[in-house]
């Protein structure tokens, strides 16, 4: 009904607008006073986890592109070495797992069959489990040796958006967490990130405040046929996670990419005025990443590509190669998915009201896939 839509025509709509709620909510009891991450609620000691060798994360579709993020978070702020997989791919390569692997198996409900059985398969060989979840009491916490939640509140929308800003939260949480208890030396690092992340509901909240264009250009793209999504670092995982709402939404032949795969085939498909998403990193920290990521962007120009650039605001090397600009918010480079994936949401929820798709219920999928 309407008003479990809470004034809006959609469930996704809402879901897109309670974010900054969400994230907040996900953050909630979980920093101290001192800045310190208190989660006492994951039940592995932190003696296990001060002798874990390897970070496997199991998830699917949208779950597992938060994971995807995870994986350069937890590499980077723990040195643990750490792969991300599908979960329908994981049990069938027969993975090496052990008692000193942590398993973090992300799902929004908690009943998704395929995640479900990576997470069985490598308890069976000693790992330890970890599930982030969004569904209290669901099937996969159940099955974990511990878990955190996501505390995104019901995610009716089959295509996911705060459950996916809320894992990326979670993922960040155990990642600094990691990084905490075994005393990592990026331990200033992680401080003032844990400062950033504690305000990133604001940054989210003035996103969403600055979508009208996006969804005026979503309008006018409702007779293509394909667009595409670049991005390198987090902002790959950005693009596929751009991509897949679109295929879910718009019924849109929709292909993410790491821009530094462009050259070895993916360029081929760029001609004139094909709608051509990028996620530009922050021409701050890892700015090797931007000076490359912006002349990915004047190589898909010169071929007439239409380009759609999600940038920082104020960054100005950017621009002249925009023709459409669309400005986020300064975050750290790894906290950067947070802000970014918020406009691919609109853009693909207003392109697929524009061909008359139902957007909260799109055709041939279903919320919790409960078998394999
Ligand atoms: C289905 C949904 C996706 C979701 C995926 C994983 O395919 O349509 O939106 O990302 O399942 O769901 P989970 O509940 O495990 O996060």
């Amino acid at each position: 009904s309407a008003a479990e839509k809470g004034g809006y025509d959609y469930f996704m709509l809402k879901e897109i607008a309670e974010q900054p709620k969400a994230v907040a909510d996900t953050l909630l009891g979980r920093i101290d006073v001192a800045g310190n991450l208190t989660l006492d609620e994951v039940r592995i000691p932190a003696s296990v986890l001060r002798e874990v060798d390897k970070v496997v994360i199991v998830a699917c579709g949208t779950a597992y592109h938060a994971g995807m993020i995870a994986k350069y978070a937890i590499e980077h702020w723990t040195r643990i070495p750490c792969e991300t997989e599908l979960a329908s791919e994981f049990r069938y390569r027969d993975p090496i797992l052990d008692p000193r692997t942590l398993v973090i198996a992300i799902s929004q409900s908690g009943e998704t069959m395929d995640t479900l059985m990576a997470l069985r398969h490598a308890r069976e060989q000693g790992a330890k489990v970890l599930a982030i979840c969004n569904t209290n009491g669901s099937t996969i916490p159940r099955e974990s040796d511990a878990v955190l939640y996501t505390h995104a509140g019901p995610e009716v929308a089959v295509a996911s958006t705060k459950a996916f800003l809320t894992q990326l939260v979670a993922c960040y949480l155990v990642a600094l967490y990691l990084g905490q208890v075994r005393g990592t030396k990026w331990g200033d690092e992680i401080q003032s990130v844990i400062r950033e992340l504690s305000e990133i509901g604001t940054q989210v909240e003035q996103v969403l405040e600055t979508m009208e264009p996006v969804r005026e250009l979503a309008r006018t793209l409702a007779n293509k046929n394909t667009v595409l999504f670049l991005g390198r670092h987090v902002g790959f995982p950005v693009a596929l996670e751009g991509a897949l709402k679109l295929k879910e939404l718009a019924y849109m032949h929709a292909e993410g990419f790491a821009a530094g795969e462009l050259k070895h085939g993916p360029i081929a498909l760029i001609e004139e005025d094909l709608p051509v998403v990028v996620v530009v990193p922050s021409p701050r920290g890892r700015s090797v990443l931007h000076d490359k990521i912006v002349s990915n962007i004047q190589e898909i120009r010169a071929r007439g590509a239409r380009t759609i650039v999600i940038a920082e605001r104020g960054d100005e090397t950017v621009a002249p190669y925009a023709d459409h600009l669309i400005e986020i918010p300064a975050t750290p480079t790894l906290l950067q998915p947070l802000v970014a994936t918020v406009p691919l949401q609109v853009f693909a929820c207003e392109l697929a009201t524009a061909r008359g798709n139902e957007v909260d219920q799109p055709r041939n999928l279903a919320k919790s896939v409960t078998v394999e």
